[in-house]
């Protein structure tokens, strides 16, 4: 595809989208996912709710879909996510004893990333763990297990499949400060144990205008060794949308882009989305408009034209 070979030919893995059940029968969508994107992440279909309602009781049915839509069309894998703290179903936030929760995460990444075993690329392993102060977040991860729910997440999950890469994925990695600072420290604590990891993932959901320090914070993150990728990238304007907010996002999708060229460590961009139609920034973000490449009738943005010409 367009976006994808181009990226590649600038030595990189691939240029990425999502995909899910609400999109993968609409042929606008899957059309464009087919020519200008080379991996998929599932939007919602591998998260915790969706693959283990219930304890011991696993449903694959919008995963497996996934996984099969892209290895029938030759698109890398995102695996997309193990352990996080939304979209979390209540009989696991209600654990209150470190024997019971390691056994369930234990058995979540193994019947999960067993699953797909071999079909993924990389995984999220770990979602958004740490708040914006740097602190880790008082999920039920870290109330009952402390900072060891990160290593036991790692290591479940490299033996469950050896070959897929390992990725810490956050938000709010775009700016200098706390939250980027302890994510840099939590990974180098991490490499230091030996716990096998390979990658860090920033989500990059931004904001037109906003992303000064966008290339210095890729550049730390890289500082750690690891794989980088942009997980998530969306660039949302503050309604009401118009020409010269469209070109700041022109700019602003190039800005990430060559970010991303320059970065040697960065292995490819996922984009949250095809369609502005479809963006999870509507329901979300109900200030904000019009983070994609695409507008609603799916004709190409000048965030696509600054995408294409950063390439
Ligand atoms: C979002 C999806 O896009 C929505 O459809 C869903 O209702 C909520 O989650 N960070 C993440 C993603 O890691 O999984 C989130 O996806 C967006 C924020």
């Amino acid at each position: 595809g367009a976006l994808d070979a181009k990226i590649k030919a600038k030595g990189k893995k691939y240029y990425g989208n999502i995909i899910d059940s609400n999109t993968i029968n609409t042929a606008q969508v899957t059309n464009i996912l087919n020519t200008e994107f080379g991996a998929v992440t599932p939007e919602n279909a591998m998260k915790w709710d969706a693959t283990e309602p219930n304890r011991g009781q696993f449903n694959f049915g919008n995963a497996d879909s996934v996984a099969n839509w892209a290895s029938s069309r030759g698109k890398l894998l995102r695996g997309h996510t193990l352990v996080w703290h939304s979209q979390l179903p209540g009989w696991v936030s209600n654990i209150n004893d470190k024997n019971t929760l390691t056994q369930v995460i234990t058995n979540h990444i193994n019947t999960v990333a067993g699953r797909f075993k071999g079909k993924v690329y990389a995984w999220d392993v770990v979602n958004e763990i740490l708040e914006d102060n740097g602190n880790f977040r008082n999920s039920v991860f870290y109330r009952v297990l402390g900072e060891d729910f990160v290593d036991l997440a790692f290591r479940t999950a490299r033996a469950a499949d050896p070959n897929a890469k390992l990725y810490l994925n956050d938000y709010n990695l775009d700016y200098n400060g706390p939250k980027i600072n302890n994510t840099v420290a939590l990974i180098n604590r991490l490499k230091a144990r030996g716990t096998p990891i390979d990658g860090v993932g920033t989500q990059a959901h931004l904001i037109v205008g906003n992303l000064a320090p966008f290339d210095e914070t890729l550049k730390l993150l890289a500082s750690t060794g690891l794989d980088v990728a942009i997980t998530e990238l969306d660039i949302r304007i503050a309604k009401p949308v118009d020409a010269a907010k469209l070109a700041q996002q022109q700019m602003d999708y190039a800005t990430v882009t060559t970010s991303c060229l320059t970065t040697p460590q960065c292995v490819g961009i996922t984009i949250w989305g095809v369609s502005d139609r479809n963006s999870w920034v509507d329901g979300t973000f109900p200030n904000y408009d019009a983070p994609l490449l695409w507008d609603d009738n799916f004709n190409k943005k000048s965030a696509y034209t600054g995408t294409d010409n950063a390439l």
